[in-house]
């Protein structure tokens, strides 16, 4: 894939710079584009995101290592994120993340061969009243029980 936002996405770019004093303070949103298009911060994306800021590579870099939301290496097709914080651990969000390490064989921040799965425990994403929950991409599913993640799961096969 050629690294290279679309002309709409520069745009968006230039919206996001635009609500900063600064184009160097429009980083997160920009690595945020940049991860969505491109799925993960190889070398290449993060010289690019460098380069549409102007800013040093290495402090692109900082900032990707630092947060634990930009991902370092390919994720799965579907990105699976299981709560695993207070509320949802209660209602049984710790038994829907082993069952689901154990299913699809792989641990946190990991991939399935075959690149459909990753899966990451993550802490409160602000949808306790719908504990246990689980988001897979962008889409959240609340009130999760082990068999019907797995229905979800498998309906994405
Ligand atoms: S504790 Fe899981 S969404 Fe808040």
């Amino acid at each position: 894939m050629e690294i290279k936002f679309s002309d709409l996405e520069l745009q968006e770019v230039d919206k996001i710079k635009a609500k900063y004093p600064t184009e160097q303070a429009a980083l997160m949103g920009v690595l945020w584009l940049a991860q969505k298009k491109f799925g993960w911060f190889s070398n290449e994306v993060i010289a690019y995101v460098a380069e549409l800021l102007n800013l040093p590579p290495s402090h692109v870099e900082g900032v990707v290592r630092f947060y634990t939301m930009y991902y370092k290496k390919p994720m799965g097709k579907y990105h699976i994120q299981v709560c695993t914080n207070v509320s949802c651990m209660l209602r049984g969000g710790e038994n829907i993340w082993l069952h689901l390490q154990d299913k699809l064989a792989i641990g946190n921040m990991e991939r399935t061969e075959d690149g459909m799965f990753s899966l990451e425990e993550v802490e409160c994403m602000g949808a306790c009243g719908g504990a246990p929950m689980i988001a897979i991409n962008e889409d959240y599913y609340e009130n999760m029980t082990i068999e019907k993640v797995d229905k979800l799961i498998d309906s994405l096969n």
